[in-house]
């Protein structure tokens, strides 16, 4: 699709339900007693993807309308055919921690990016934890022959990831005792603060040393209950990362879930001068939900410190912004440096590479690292064939790109944002000036 350069955004929006959360706010209702319902869930195919997989093990799952209905059914069935969780590592990652524990056998696949991606980081827990499990080489498909007396463990998470502390969390359900989760990098919480909204105790200590220990103590049920999914920050990034780029931008986007470890983006561009603010706070899901206004100057805002850089503990705060983030540091006077991101090369495509070649497509100067990158700035986009490599957040984090060009750009496989924002194009012509 061809995407021409943008004068400056303009509008108020409300965006669909928080990607992360509705996947787990759909297991929890799935294994919950009673019957659940949850509105403002995103229309993307990932979270389709988990509501198939649930129908697939013999969940009620309803749409009325307004609202998903998900009659909870601890039971589950087996499957007679693999479970196809898309494009989704959420879905096949937390759902392995639920399948372990069923005394039936399970294969969880996916497509060809999801079948490239590692599972060994769940296999080893789950393993651990009693459950027998195959694959391709650490590769999808994942067969699961589950064990009905899984054992706690207490387990030190190799790499920052919130997808494998929930798939711990998920089989601690069906313990007896106590599982512990122990991150030295915080990831995002949703699978602690939805647990506890639905009726299971998961605490989290933050130790001296930085570390931070999640405890839940199995065995543990969940109680249904009634939820609105908080609009989706990650979605919002593009929109927000667009207005502050394009001067005279006015915008405001309500209802986002502004959870401290999905929000960290917000304080990182207004540490390089965005005036960013966020009001009308309350609490949804147990999560923190607001508006968020952004309003750039006559001048693009940003500030032009030396050797901005983004490293260490701040990654996986930022984790899914990172492709976004480093157009822009395009820029930034004294462009901007991405360190120890290494996990972006097992995303949905290596979003490292991806990002380097689209930037310099598009004339910028850039230096790849094995685990990041470093990007010189300011520099002028010039339109370009941009590639998405089927990856929503490039292509989205591109389309915000060809809007600051000076030319069209054109994108290739732009259908890819489906997988979290199917509506993402359409939106985002209703803020546009040209
Ligand atoms: C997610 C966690 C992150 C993120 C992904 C969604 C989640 O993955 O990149 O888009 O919902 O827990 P990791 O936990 O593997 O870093």
């Amino acid at each position: 699709m061809k995407l021409k350069p943008a004068r400056r955004l303009d509008g108020r929006l409300r965006l669909p339900g928080d990607k992360s959360i509705s996947h787990r706010a759909a297991l929890i209702a799935a294994l919950a007693t009673g019957v659940s319902h949850l509105s403002n869930f995103p229309t993307s195919r990932d979270c389709a993807s988990t509501l198939r997989c649930l129908r697939q093990l013999g969940v009620e799952v309803n749409y009325d309308g307004n609202s998903w209905i998900i009659k909870g059914n601890e039971g589950l069935v087996e499957s007679p055919v693999p479970l196809d969780c898309g494009n989704s590592g959420s879905t096949i990652r937390m759902l392995a921690g639920i399948l372990a524990s069923r005394d039936f056998t399970s294969t969880l696949t996916g497509d060809e990016s999801l079948r490239s991606r590692p599972m060994q980081r769940i296999i080893e827990p789950l393993e651990q934890m009693g459950a027998y499990i195959d694959s391709r080489d650490g590769k999808p498909p994942v067969t699961i022959r589950g064990f009905h007396h899984l054992r706690p463990i207490r387990y030190q998470l190799p790499v920052a990831s919130a997808q494998v502390k929930s798939c711990i969390l998920f089989a601690g359900l069906a313990t007896n005792g106590r599982t512990e989760v122990i991150e030295t990098t915080s990831s995002r919480d949703h699978t602690e603060r939805l647990f506890n909204a639905f009726g299971v105790s998961v605490t989290t200590e933050i130790e001296e040393s930085g570390r931070s220990v999640v405890t839940l103590d199995g065995p543990a049920k969940f109680t249904a209950g009634k939820i609105s999914i908080p609009g989706d920050i990650s979605s919002a990034a593009y929109f927000i990362a667009a207005a502050m780029l394009l001067p005279g931008s006015q915008l405001a986007i309500e209802g986002l879930s502004l959870n401290p470890t999905r929000a960290e983006f917000l304080s990182v561009l207004r540490s390089w001068g965005a005036d960013i603010t966020t009001t009308d706070i309350q609490i949804e899901c147990n999560e923190p939900v607001g508006t968020v206004r952004v309003n750039s100057g006559v001048h693009s805002p940003l500030r032009k410190d030396q050797n901005q850089r983004l490293a260490d503990s701040m990654i996986p705060l930022l984790i899914d912004e990172l492709p976004l983030l480093a157009v822009v540091g395009t820029q930034i006077s004294g462009g901007l440096e991405i360190r120890n991101a290494r996990e972006l090369r097992v995303k949905e495509t290596d979003r490292l590479a991806a990002t380097v070649r689209n930037l310099r497509a598009m004339g910028a100067d850039v230096e790849e690292y094995d685990d990041g990158l470093a990007v010189s700035g300011p520099t002028r986009l010039r339109g370009a064939l941009i590639d998405s490599y089927g990856d929503h957040r490039i292509a989205m984090a591109f389309a915000v790109a060809a809007l600051i060009a000076e030319s069209a750009s054109e994108i290739s496989g732009e259908e890819c944002v489906e997988i979290s924002f199917p509506e993402f194009f359409q939106l985002l012509e209703t803020v546009v000036e040209r």
